[in-house]
């Protein structure tokens, strides 16, 4: 796909930070656009800045008959030529708390799902799927064990199905952005980037990254240059990153244990 013109996209978590900057990008691109998240009125809001290029639907995505619903919709809208599965929650926590079936049900479970629902639709229409994943997606780290995990599923689904569909004129690809100025991060998460130095970049430039990415077709890209290398380096030498992170661990806990601070996430 060389422009976004005319092709119809469908966009899950559109509500969220990084959502609305892509969104924003794809109707300035001239993409028609169907929306999800779970809060209706914030979606109506959304679609009200270009109403005949943006359609809405409520769901769920964690409750598997919405998908279906989620499908049929699109389908009498036209079908999609483009499936971004953006929607996402995260936990800052220590292990024994984290909300495990949340956090895979909704950033590995339901992207997995709905690729399958619509991957004949997007098979006839030599479509692209986008699935948005993370820099934990490729680095396990201290507080994020359920993220972590889901996202680490996530990107080995992406890689095992761009090889399946590699004699195909489909395009599969994956999107790690890091750490990202959005309402996912916590007050708790927001004060360990700070207290670490870590690199945040804003909504804006993630969806930058991301229109690029769906024109150029490439099929994987991480943000971030330390990042980058750090995700190189935790596959070829994990122990080195082993030593790096370890060296942080008494401050990541400080930030996740009896601060005071609520810990986790809303999920
Ligand atoms: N921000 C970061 O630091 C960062 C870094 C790396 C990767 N990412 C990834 O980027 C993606 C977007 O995150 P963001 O930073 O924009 O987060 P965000 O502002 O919290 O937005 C999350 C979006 O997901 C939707 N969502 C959550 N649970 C849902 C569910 N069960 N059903 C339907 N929609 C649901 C939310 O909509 P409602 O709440 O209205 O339903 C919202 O639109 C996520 O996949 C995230 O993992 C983010």
């Amino acid at each position: 796909m060389n422009r976004l013109q005319g092709k119809r996209v469908l966009l899950t978590g559109a509500s969220g930070g990084i959502g609305r900057a892509v969104l924003k990008q794809l109707s300035a691109s001239g993409a028609e656009v169907v929306i999800t998240g779970r809060d209706q009125p914030r979606l109506k809001m959304l679609a009200a800045d270009a109403p005949e290029q943006i359609q809405t639907f409520a769901a769920d995505l964690t409750d598997t008959a919405n998908l279906d619903a989620l499908l049929a919709f699109c389908q009498q809208q036209g079908g999609i030529d483009v499936l971004i599965n953006n929607a996402g929650i995260s936990q800052f926590s220590a292990a024994a708390g984290q909300q495990l079936t949340a956090l895979i049900n909704t950033n590995l479970l339901a992207p997995m799902l709905l690729t399958q629902l619509f991957l004949p639709m997007l098979k006839q229409r030599n479509g692209t799927i986008l699935n948005v994943g993370s820099t934990f997606g490729s680095i396990g780290y201290a507080g994020f064990t359920g993220y972590c995990a889901a996202k680490f599923g996530l990107r080995g689904y992406t890689e095992a199905l761009q090889r399946e569909l590699a004699d195909t004129d489909m395009r599969v690809l994956y999107l790690a952005p890091r750490a990202t100025d959005t309402a996912i991060n916590n007050t708790a998460v927001k004060a360990l980037n700070r207290a670490l130095k870590q690199g945040v970049d804003t909504p804006e430039q993630v969806a930058n990254a991301l229109i690029e990415q769906l024109i150029s077709g490439k099929k994987r890209r991480f943000l971030g240059t330390a990042e980058n290398i750090f995700v190189r380096l935790n596959a070829l030498f994990p122990s080195v990153v082993d030593n790096a992170l370890g060296g942080k661990l008494k401050q990541i806990k400080q930030h996740f244990i009896g601060t005071g601070v609520k810990n986790s996430a809303e999920v």
